[in-house]
């Protein structure tokens, strides 16, 4: 479809609905002083519209409810699997399939084999569950992020690039200890940002010459491919599956969340080329997860997946998923948000420290608007700053400022243009009263990921006047 229409099309047309809630004033202010101002803690039936996360929140085709009365619930080789183990030797050459239940268990069941005391892994920037269990094994995560992730106004189009000369100082550096490279695709930390063709094939290369196995973090592969079938001149007669595949031609397996580009509600798998590797993880995985052909799952979450990974390379559905997030940002922008840019595939990120210069980090300006936006409108989004991010870089003695982002995921198929426009016209309230805004302390957090569990009080006074007293 032309990009001159300026509206991002949906295209598909619905044929279930599901009710949202629209709670008034006070009840959303009973649901936040009941959450301690920690929107994870908000029950779903109090958000009108939920923008946490695209990560198992989308909406499945007529094909993949119709799959799901397919489902094979044998214990072991279900058709299913191999219609899951084709779909994904298809799409990226690997040959040995292990279906998980989600993208994290395979990091769990991959790094637990791989990985020992003292180990290290880089990456381009390692997503919070990924990092957490490389920590688990003993071993260091390293980020490498493109030197343009560090402004968020630069426009670069690759900003999830892995920074190729300090990969090869981490390499000079900590020569044998690095054990892997997992590439995230796209980076979803700093901004559901794509990594280029040409960057894969850099990074292989210096990879290849150490020795050191690349994995990619393929949670996000389709977005990835089309960001550079968009951007990337050599690549622009190339179809989104080509792509996919010439990306993944360059690795040696990929851990999959099949909640994001697999369209499905939950899921995962890893792929690999190394068949002891596989053998090893299967051996490990009886244990932990299930038996090799299930993996947690259901038949039928298979069945969805398989159908889901074909949907997703779909170039309609891929235009309108992008342009939908680029409209709903520009929008965003011109309500008065500073934003990540260029915008992602997923989700936008929203500057909260420029908006609220006078809430100091530590009175988590991002905390501050993601409650504004649910005060104001019943939204929920998620703070990607202080808050989540302050206790870890304490420890690992981080000194360079992070930005206060906050997070507004867009759900696959979900929402419409109106449902953003209220997102927009919410934002629009809350950035008129900008200066209003106070901060949050902390009444109490656990040692580990703090933000999901935190209890919050907000300032009576703003931060400002306790500034001057
Ligand atoms: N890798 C990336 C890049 C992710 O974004 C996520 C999850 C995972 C791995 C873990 O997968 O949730 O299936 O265990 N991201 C979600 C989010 C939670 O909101 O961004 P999972």
């Amino acid at each position: 479809m032309s990009s001159s229409f300026r509206h991002p099309l949906e295209p598909f047309r619905i044929k279930s609905v599901e009710a949202i809630p629209f709670l008034s004033a006070e009840q959303r202010e009973a649901a936040l002083r009941e959450a301690g101002y920690n929107l994870f803690a908000i029950r779903a039936e109090d958000v009108t519209i939920d923008l946490l996360t695209d990560s198992g929140t989308g909406a499945m085709s007529d094909r993949q409810w119709s799959g799901l009365m397919r489902g094979d619930e044998s214990y072991s080789g279900a058709r299913n699997f191999y219609r899951l183990e084709r779909a994904v030797r298809d799409l990226t050459g690997y040959e040995h399939v292990i279906p998980v239940h989600q993208g994290r268990a395979a990091e769990h069941l991959m790094f637990t084999t791989m990985l020992e005391k003292g180990d290290i892994v880089v990456s381009n920037t390692h997503f919070d569950t990924t990092g957490a269990n490389v920590l688990y094994c003993g071993a260091t995560p390293i980020d490498l992020p493109h030197p343009s992730c560090g402004d968020l106004d630069d426009p670069f189009p690759f900003k999830g690039n892995i920074d190729l000369d300090g990969l090869r100082r981490a390499i000079a550096h900590h020569g044998d200890r690095i054990k892997l490279c997992v590439l995230t695709i796209t980076s979803n930390t700093v901004g559901g940002q794509p990594v280029s063709y040409e960057n894969v094939c850099a990074a292989r290369a210096i990879l290849r010459e150490n020795r050191i196995p690349l994995y990619f973090d393929a949670a996000r592969f389709a977005e990835n491919a089309w960001f550079v079938r968009q951007r990337e001149e050599s690549q622009n007669d190339r179809s989104v599956r080509a792509i996919a595949r010439a990306v993944f031609d360059c690795g040696d397996g990929c851990l999959m969340s099949a909640k994001k580009d697999g369209l499905s509600n939950i899921g995962g798998f890893l792929a690999l080329r190394d068949g002891d590797l596989a053998a090893r993880i299967k051996d490990l995985m009886v244990v932990l997860e299930g038996f090799p052909t299930y993996g947690g799952l259901a038949g039928r979450d298979l069945e969805a997946i398989a159908i889901g990974l074909d949907e997703v390379c779909d170039e309609s559905y891929l235009s309108y998923r992008t342009r939908q997030t680029e409209w709903f940002g520009q929008r965003l922008i011109d309500a008065g948000a500073r934003v990540v840019v260029p915008i992602g595939g997923h989700a936008v990120f929203v500057d909260a420290g420029s908006l609220y210069p006078h809430i100091p980090p530590e009175g988590f300006p991002g905390q501050a608007l993601a409650v504004a936006m649910y005060r104001d409108g019943g939204v929920r989004t998620v703070e990607i700053g202080s808050l989540m991010f302050g206790a870890a870089d304490a420890v690992s003695g981080r000194d360079k400022p992070r930005p206060e982002l906050v997070r507004f995921a867009l759900p696959r198929r979900v929402y419409t243009e109106s449902h953003l426009g209220h997102v927009v016209d919410t934002f629009a309230n809350v950035h008129r009263r900008r200066d209003t805004a106070r901060g949050f302390a902390i009444e109490y957090q656990s040692p580990y990921l703090r933000h999901f569990t935190a209890r919050l009080r907000e300032q009576t006074i703003q931060q400002r006047s306790l500034a001057r007293l």
